[in-house]
């Protein structure tokens, strides 16, 4: 069938940082992502998505770019990533990079040459800068928060060193917001993009995409705009379009199959549809998923908004369960469920929740959610670690943090590098594998218990996470074509949520009462995500199962009476 490579991809992001590290200096690199390359091929996948590996300060961790034609040396050289795109489409797999073009670091020419310049100079100009209010200009000019914590702006020394304009900063201050209303720094990013695809990158994951322009009056943040779809003077901005159809010239300038998707945190389908018009983005993440409680009904919701999008953009979705910046799955769905709706300015929050976590059960929900993920029609982002069910590391020492949430809320917000810390290959090697030669510590601390999670002890676990999930990646594309709508069966109980797609079912269970399947339905089951034969379905716990082997009408086959007779479970 000939269709787009990214448009049913399960694609694999590499915290590179975090994958493997082969010079032994405790941080990932480049090296160590190709050494350990036969993962991702072992796993199933279709691309990978590079998280930010230019050259960085790394006070956001490749989020605050200096030199965006380079690699930080830490992580390797450009050659390098030649070499990784070369290997990678020998093995028959794209390679997404990372393009933050909302803001740059402090260190990057432009804004070194920013300050060194007068206001109003073109090299301002090229960021946000602006006098001050108040009594000699102390106050920012409005009452913006960072994304981070604190307010948005800092005020900059003068050359002169007396201090001066304030510079805006969606997130850290090391992170200078760019003025995406300069022709410069619009055709400076089209060349970005050039270079890169010169180079054979198949396509790029777009950060904070609905927040390159803010509103140009730079009003103040009022309660009138809380909860107003595109109100937000900060994001999601009318003009962000023209920078994504420029984009898109550009990647199509390659042929069809260079890709672009967003990071979008919106309000609304229909804003997000914006961002999918026939000539911008490939694709947006479908963020509503990941940030619902475990609960039938609400996820059952997330899916069909994300299905109703796709369906009106003619854009597949991109799903994901986990990323970098919340926390993981595991642990989400182990704490207690908070059913209150996400705020809709603060989306992120939902995936951040501290507070006691029973894993046991919260792995069980993992492995069910990661079967009725991989049913859905679109492409699935897995987050590396998700496939050895890794857990939040709660656990992590105060000095050991690095995040600048956590820096910059004084320890308040624990931050995101508990997602973060490297991957356990070999559970009896120092640093678990993880770095390939001895030297350094691992950059973040590694939990004692990642033993158990090492790839080589999971490898050999027919019910391991590693088993289940490359099971599910092999059997994927056979059983849910495509091309094949989504269809929602009518389930036991509301409890449990059913979905036919071409030749395959998959059945989750949320409430307390098992499903029985009738005899037929219990024989095609292929895949299960709780370990052991079971007639049934038990609570948390989902199947796949080949419907081509369930004959006649679904629903009447696919149940035994008793189990559509059980009391529906509430949660
Ligand atoms: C995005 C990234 C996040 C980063 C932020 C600022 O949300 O996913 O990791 O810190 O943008 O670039």
């Amino acid at each position: 069938m000939n269709r787009p490579w990214w448009v049913d991809a399960v694609v694999y992001q590499v915290y590179l940082r975090s994958f493997c590290d082969a010079d032994g200096d405790g941080v990932g690199d480049l090296a160590g992502l190709r050494a350990r390359f036969s993962h991702l091929v072992e796993l199933g996948v279709d691309a990978l998505w590079l998280n930010p590996c230019y050259a960085s300060p790394q006070r956001d961790h490749g989020y605050d770019i200096a030199d965006y034609f380079a690699v930080d040396p830490q992580y390797g050289s450009v050659d390098d990533i030649a070499a990784l795109v070369q290997d990678a489409h020998a093995a028959g797999l794209r390679v997404l990079m990372d393009m933050v073009a909302n803001h740059c670091s402090d260190q990057h020419p432009w804004f070194v040459e920013a300050l060194a310049a007068p206001a109003g100079s073109p090299a301002r100009d090229r960021f946000l800068f602006r006098d001050g209010t108040g009594p000699d200009g102390k106050l920012p000019p409005n009452n913006w928060g960072s994304v981070f914590g604190g307010p948005a702006w800092t005020r900059a020394r003068e050359a002169t060193g007396e201090p001066g304009q304030w510079y805006l900063h969606s997130f850290d201050s090391s992170q200078p917001d760019l003025n995406w209303r300069n022709p410069e720094v619009r055709e400076y990013f089209e060349d970005v993009l050039r270079f890169w695809f010169d180079l054979g990158v198949d396509g790029f994951r777009i950060d904070v995409a609905q927040g390159m322009v803010v509103a140009s009056d730079l009003p103040d943040l009022t309660a009138e705009h809380r909860g107003v779809a595109g109100g937000h003077p900060m994001w999601d901005q009318p003009e962000v379009h023209e920078i994504y159809r420029g984009w898109r010239r550009v990647g199509d300038s390659y042929g069809e199959e260079r890709y672009f998707v967003g990071e979008i945190w919106v309000q609304g389908a229909d804003r997000l549809r914006s961002y999918l018009a026939p000539d911008e983005l490939h694709q947006a993440f479908h963020f509503d998923l990941l940030v619902q409680p475990w609960h039938a009904a609400r996820i059952r919701e997330a899916i069909d908004n994300g299905l109703r999008t796709s369906l009106v953009s003619g854009r597949p979705t991109a799903w994901a369960l986990n990323n970098h910046d919340v926390h993981r799955v595991v642990t989400r769905y182990g704490q207690e469920q908070d059913l209150t709706r996400p705020d809709p300015d603060d989306l992120l929050a939902a995936a951040r929740r501290t507070g006691p976590v029973d894993l046991e059960l919260g792995r069980a929900r993992a492995r069910a959610a990661a079967m009725l993920l991989l049913a859905l029609p679109g492409s699935v982002f897995v987050y590396q670690g998700e496939e050895l069910g890794l857990a939040e590391d709660f656990s992590l020492p105060d000095h050991a943090r690095q995040d600048p949430i956590w820096l910059r809320s004084a320890g308040a917000q624990l931050g995101r590098d508990g997602c973060r810390v490297p991957l356990p290959w070999a559970a009896d090697a120092p640093s678990f594998g993880f770095s390939l030669r001895p030297g350094s510590e691992p950059w973040l601390p590694m939990p004692a218990d990642f033993a158990d999670a090492a790839v080589d002890r999971q490898e050999q676990d027919p019910d391991s996470f590693l088993t289940l999930y490359r099971t599910l990646l092999g059997l994927r594309r056979s059983l849910f074509d495509a091309d094949d709508p989504l269809e929602w069966l009518v389930g036991p109980s509301p409890d449990v949520l059913a979905l036919r797609r071409g030749s395959g079912l998959c059945v989750l269970n949320f409430g307390s009462v098992p499903v029985s399947l009738s005899e037929q339905a219990a024989d095609a089951v292929v895949a299960r995500s709780r370990p052991g034969v079971d007639p049934t379905i038990p609570q948390d716990s989902a199947a796949w199962i080949d419907a081509d082997r369930v004959p006649g009408a679904l629903e009447r086959h696919l149940w035994t009476s008793a189990s559509v007779q059980g009391a529906p479970t509430r949660l």
